[in-house]
């Protein structure tokens, strides 16, 4: 968060399984799409909040799984855990809260007693959460059972319905929506509260999240009959909160259009977007267009034409130099004219391209340095690398690359760089 010096423009507080992420695209496009919306139009000045279910052990494994971004703040095991930045330092003053008329030890003691109850895995049992299997005809009433006996035993629980067939139950001052609002004074503290929030979810355990004040939010069109119900018993007249037509990641980016609180096209919708200037030099944009557009040529959707290869080259600096991941130094030029043999090399393959973080800075005028983490999913293997950009503009004129530099970023899994081109 100290990279913003203002308030952010936009946060989005997005729920993972089925929000975010869409289970049933093996392509993951809506993912893909969102991706370089944000870090074309928002990353810059707005923060990316991920708040999910998973505990951390299993909110990594999602990470290895899907090409997500690097969110902001990472909010884990609905709203137990807060953490910030890539190293995910952990709010300790956010867990100290939670401990109000809370107690592990009897939360088990009660629910062993509940033959309709199966213990879900040992990594999703966390210090303020204690979470279950129950079958959906069941957890109405195992959920009154429950909290009448944790109260008699004088806790104060919430006691949460996600999936037909997830029952976590968390200290009562827990949970997403909680989390949020803790979140939101704190940003309010620091002088940075968002121009607009918008909470995007799909089941039971994001239903909070629409009821924080001032919140915009998204309910994607496959959200949960449980999260339906609840909207419309509480929050059916709140003109702030839509149920998406789109599915998942799609919903969020017709959620913000809708709402009008920013750009909504995706560089992943636009066909011709090398035509596409933007009207003021944006470097940061000129990077996600790059490598766009090299998933495009290497999957052989775009055309090979001359035209294409001839335009990048004449915006790469003559004497310009790409540092590959190896250590070897080419010149940007050649490198271009390399590219052009690998036209519809990974035609009919799974192969994906997408950048992570991408962030500019102008070190002098007309001279911008831009830093993002680019990942190239080929098949199974997944690689990333750390690339810095320097980019210098005239008054006038469009960006001329002057310089990229990459090296491999710690969570790739394979490190042969022999089929490595940019
Ligand atoms: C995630 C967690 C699980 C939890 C569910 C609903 O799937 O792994 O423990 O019950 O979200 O909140
Ligand atoms: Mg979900």
């Amino acid at each position: 968060m100290e990279r913003l010096t203002s308030p952010p423009r936009l946060m989005i507080v997005s729920d993972l399984d089925h929000t975010m992420v869409d289970h049933h695209d093996p392509e993951n496009l809506s993912l893909l799409r969102f991706n370089s919306l944000w870090e074309h139009a928002y990353r810059h000045d707005s923060l990316l909040v991920f708040s999910t279910g998973r505990s951390p052990t299993l909110y990594k494994e999602l990470r290895k799984e899907k090409p997500l971004l690097t969110p902001d703040i990472t909010i884990m095991s609905v709203g137990t855990e807060i953490t910030y930045g890539n190293s995910m330092v952990p709010d300790h003053g956010w867990v100290e809260t939670l401990n109000n008329k809370w107690d592990l030890g009897i939360v088990r003691e009660e629910t062993s007693k509940f033959s309709e109850l199966t213990r879900q895995a040992e990594t999703e049992q966390r210090p303020h959460k204690v979470s279950f299997y129950v079958d959906k005809s069941k957890a109405q009433e195992v959920t009154k059972e429950l909290s009448q006996r944790l109260e008699k035993r004088g806790l104060d629980v919430k006691i949460i319905y996600s999936g037909g067939m997830d029952l976590d139950i968390l200290p009562q001052g827990a949970g997403k929506g909680q989390a949020l609002a803790f979140l939101l004074k704190k940003l309010k503290a620091e002088g940075k509260l968002p121009v607009n929030t918008l909470a995007c979810g799909d089941s039971g355990n994001d239903a909070e999240l629409f009821s924080i004040p001032d919140v915009y939010g998204v309910m994607v069109s496959n959200a949960q009959e449980e999260l339906l119900k609840w909207h419309a018993e509480n929050a059916k007249d709140n003109p702030k909160v839509i149920h998406a037509k789109e599915r998942c990641a799609g919903g969020i980016i017709q959620a913000i259009g809708e709402f009008k609180l920013g750009p909504n096209l995706s560089p992943r919708d636009v066909s011709d977007f090398l035509e596409c200037k933007a009207d003021n030099v944006n470097p940061g944009h000129e990077v996600v267009k790059f490598f766009l557009f090299y998933e495009r040529w290497r999957r052989g959707e775009v055309e090979n034409c001359e035209a294409y290869t001839a335009s990048l080259k004449a915006s790469c600096h003559p004497n310009g130099v790409f540092v590959h991941p190896s250590g070897a130094e080419k010149s940007l030029r050649e490198t271009i004219d390399e590219l052009r043999k690998y036209h519809g090399d990974k035609q009919g393959k799974k192969f994906r391209v997408w950048a992570d973080q991408v962030l500019a800075t102008e070190t002098t005028p007309g001279t911008w340095i831009v830093k993002l983490d680019k990942w190239e999913q080929s098949e199974d293997e997944r690689r990333g690398c750390t690339t810095t950009v320097k980019f210098t503009s005239k008054e006038g004129e469009g960006l001329v690359w002057e310089h990229v530099q990459q090296t491999w970023s710690k969570d790739s899994t394979v490190k042969d760089d022999s089929s490595w081109i940019i």
